[in-house]
């Protein structure tokens, strides 16, 4: 049967229309291309907390090796410490290392001897930032101790009151003084990150099963305190983030004393069988320092050989 005339004109007028469309100049905004972050932290100035090092001369303690890691990508580096010998070798280490010898240079280190459970040394520390290098970018909240031994029925009440002090009010109390001077740095629509702090959890902080109450329970805060940090100061361009380490080998862990024994044991409770070192830590921190993790916030990055990822081992 021959097509009736409107089967025949619909598709005509299709086929008018896409051409006519093909014609027609483009009127929609052209796409921008995002700006590619900077992988270095040149210009940035940061603070890391327990950079020193309990033990032996060479060895690093997770703070330690972080603010090694900060100052080799090009920040200025406070390297604060209840001892203040600790932070002086840390410092000394960074200087030494980048052969600091410019005076305009940033990459360098300075000591600051501070007690992070104290407020005012807390403001000290910030003032100090800002007096010296005159701009505050990340801050880095590594203290935190075993604390308290014990469960809910022996523990001393003394302890676990000075464990939590140490372990997370600690870091509110950096956070009080360092989000406010991060606000002080200028946002752009291409640079809208004005301040990036990495608060230290524990994968101790995501599951139960270790014989003390304190160590966990702290660190459990510590995870839920950097996720309700970075709804608060998320619209300010201030990012908050966690890192979760799990069994690495560090002064912390084997200073008194750690079998042969153990030592496997730990190695093998990991999905990649291998033992973690502060150099595993300390890369994980510094990209969620640096811009490279500028659309990260509110993240609890676990550090643990994928430790955390299985319930069970059982080949
Ligand atoms: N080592 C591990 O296997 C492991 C595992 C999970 C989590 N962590 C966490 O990593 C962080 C650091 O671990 P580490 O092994 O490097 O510890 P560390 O004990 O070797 O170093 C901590 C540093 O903090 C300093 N410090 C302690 N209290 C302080 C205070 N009130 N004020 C200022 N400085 C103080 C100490 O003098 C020391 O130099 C801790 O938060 C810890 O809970 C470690």
């Amino acid at each position: 049967m021959a097509p009736n005339f409107l089967e025949i004109i619909i598709p005509t007028f299709k086929l008018a229309a896409r051409l006519s469309a093909a014609q027609r100049p483009n009127t929609s905004p052209p796409h921008e291309h995002p700006t590619r972050p900077v992988v270095h932290l040149n210009n940035k100035v940061a603070i890391v907390t327990g950079a020193g090092c309990h033990g032996s001369q060479d060895d690093l303690g997770n703070g330690s090796a972080t603010a090694i890691l900060l100052a080799e990508a090009g920040a200025a580096v406070l390297c604060v410490d209840r001892d203040l010998s600790f932070a002086e070798r840390t410092a000394a280490l960074i200087n030494r290392n980048n052969n600091i010898s410019s005076p305009g240079q940033t990459s360098l280190a300075v000591a600051v001897e501070a007690d992070v459970t104290n407020p005012v040394d807390c403001k000290k520390i910030t003032d100090h930032a800002l007096s010296r290098f005159g701009r505050l970018d990340i801050l880095i909240n590594v203290v935190g101790v075993m604390g308290a031994r014990g469960t809910a029925p022996d523990l001393d009440l003394d302890g676990w009151d000075a464990g939590l002090r140490v372990n997370v009010t600690s870091m509110m109390l950096m956070a009080r003084y360092a989000v406010p001077a991060m606000l002080r740095n200028e946002r752009t629509a291409e640079r809208p990150v004005r301040g990036s702090i990495v608060n230290v959890g524990s994968v101790a902080g995501l599951r139960g099963g270790t014989p003390h109450l304190l160590y966990p329970t702290s660190k459990g805060a510590v995870v839920n305190m950097t996720r309700a940090m970075a709804v608060h100061h998320g619209r300010d361009g201030v990012r908050v983030n966690c890192v979760c380490p799990g069994m690495l080998y560090t002064p912390m862990m084997y200073r008194n004393g750690m079998s042969d024994e153990m030592r496997e044991k730990r190695r093998q409770r990991s999905l990649l069988q291998t033992e973690g070192n502060v150099w595993d830590f300390a890369h994980a921190v510094r990209f969620l320092a640096s811009d490279e993790a500028r659309w990260i916030t509110g993240a609890i990055l676990p550090v643990d050989a994928g430790a955390t990822a299985a319930t069970s081992l059982s080949s």
